[in-house]
């Protein structure tokens, strides 16, 4: 519930300008999407889908897809929905919601888009989406790393700019412990991007 409390808090005063900010920091995003849309599949949930601008990109370029969101904050859920009214939007939280609800069965894809680093459990939300995998499934993450080829001034910056966020950095061993299939990162290890198979 506090944790709720203050994503509303804090999206009900910048959902506005949301998209056109982040596209300055997210970085990696589309990356991510092409890599997605080089396999085949049908049913994808983004988990904390936020403004709904990856749900968008997706639907453009597979509109045959069925597309679902679970996200946490009642604000962005229904500015998501506003925006895309062919998905299904669930309200939950990453660490212990139902992800083969949204869609009425287990995704083939599962994507986490900068959400990961917002999350409070983190090992509980990719051990919980990998459960909820279909068969042969992919869990996504794109997300900010531990900006490793910065220079310490603007490492530190940076990272004092994202806890007053309450975002916290992937850790480095996260992949490895949840057995990523693959993992590489952004320049500056500014961000990363990992796969994992489904946990049947
Ligand atoms: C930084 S935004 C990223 C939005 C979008 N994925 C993107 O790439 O632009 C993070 C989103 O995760 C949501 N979120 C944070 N904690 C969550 C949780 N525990 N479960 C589900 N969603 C959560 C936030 O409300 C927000 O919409």
């Amino acid at each position: 519930a506090a944790h709720r409390a203050f994503l509303d808090r804090y999206y009900r005063v910048t959902h506005h300008v949301y998209d056109v900010s982040r596209k300055y920091f997210l970085f990696g995003r589309d990356g991510v999407l092409d890599r997605l849309l080089a396999s085949e599949w049908t049913t994808l949930v983004e988990i904390g889908p936020g403004t709904g601008r990856n749900l968008v990109r997706l639907h453009r370029r597979r509109p045959r897809a069925t597309l679902g969101g679970l996200e946490a904050s009642d604000v962005m859920r229904a500015h998501a929905g506003r925006r895309c009214p062919w998905a299904r939007i669930d309200a939950g939280f990453a660490e212990d919601a139902d992800i083969g609800a949204v869609l009425g069965v287990r995704p083939q894809r599962i994507l986490m888009s900068y959400s990961l680093s917002m999350f409070t459990d983190k090992d509980r939300a990719i051990d919980n989406a990998r459960r909820h995998l279909a068969p042969g499934g992919e869990l996504w993450v794109v997300d900010f790393a531990d900006l490793a080829g910065l220079p310490a001034l603007p490492r530190r910056a940076m990272r004092s700019f994202l806890s007053a966020f309450h975002v916290e950095a992937v850790p480095d061993d996260l992949p490895h412990r949840h057995g990523a299939s693959h993992v590489d990162h952004g320049p500056f290890r500014y961000f990363v991007v990992a796969r994992f198979g489904g946990a049947e």
